[in-house]
């Protein structure tokens, strides 16, 4: 299940990775918003990422107007990686080097063609393991210092 949100600044991009995500058989949960009105980029990170720690979903892709607030939002959750992508190699290398559980996006920076790209990158890469684990494992060490 791939959980998905966005606040207003990333509200039509969500719904055109959703439409076709959807279209493509994959299992989507959206988060909201459910309408174009402002809302804080926090309250949508918090619920995305928390149900990828629970368990609820595997993976999340996130939405603002830049992709920077709710990125760094999500990254404060425990147990979450997440990445702000705007090229595919980064989000396919975010993937295989960082394990990243969450791509974030700036709906008003990536137009929805190649952010549909960008997210396929991502979901057809694979986690190398190996020495990039242990980086990981550096990263999570951090949490809470
Ligand atoms: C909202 O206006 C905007 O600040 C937000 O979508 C995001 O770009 C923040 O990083």
């Amino acid at each position: 299940m791939i959980a998905i949100g966005s606040d207003h600044g990333g509200f039509e991009l969500k719904e055109e990775i959703k439409k076709y995500l959807t279209e493509k058989g994959y299992e989507v949960k959206d988060f909201g918003v459910a309408t174009p009105d402002s809302v804080d980029y926090p309250d949508i990170a918090h619920p995305v990422c928390s149900s990828i720690v629970n368990g609820e979903c595997d993976r999340g892709i996130l939405i603002c107007g830049t992709g920077i607030g709710i990125s760094i939002a999500a990254n404060k959750v425990k147990g979450i990686r997440a990445a702000l992508c705007g090229d595919c190699y980064s989000a396919k290398m975010t993937k295989e080097h960082n394990n990243a559980n969450v791509i974030a996006l700036g709906g008003r920076v990536t137009g929805p063609g190649l952010a549909i790209e960008i997210v396929e990158a991502w979901l057809g890469a694979e986690f190398q393991g190996g020495r990039h684990q242990g980086r990981i494992d550096k990263i999570h060490a951090l949490e809470g210092k």
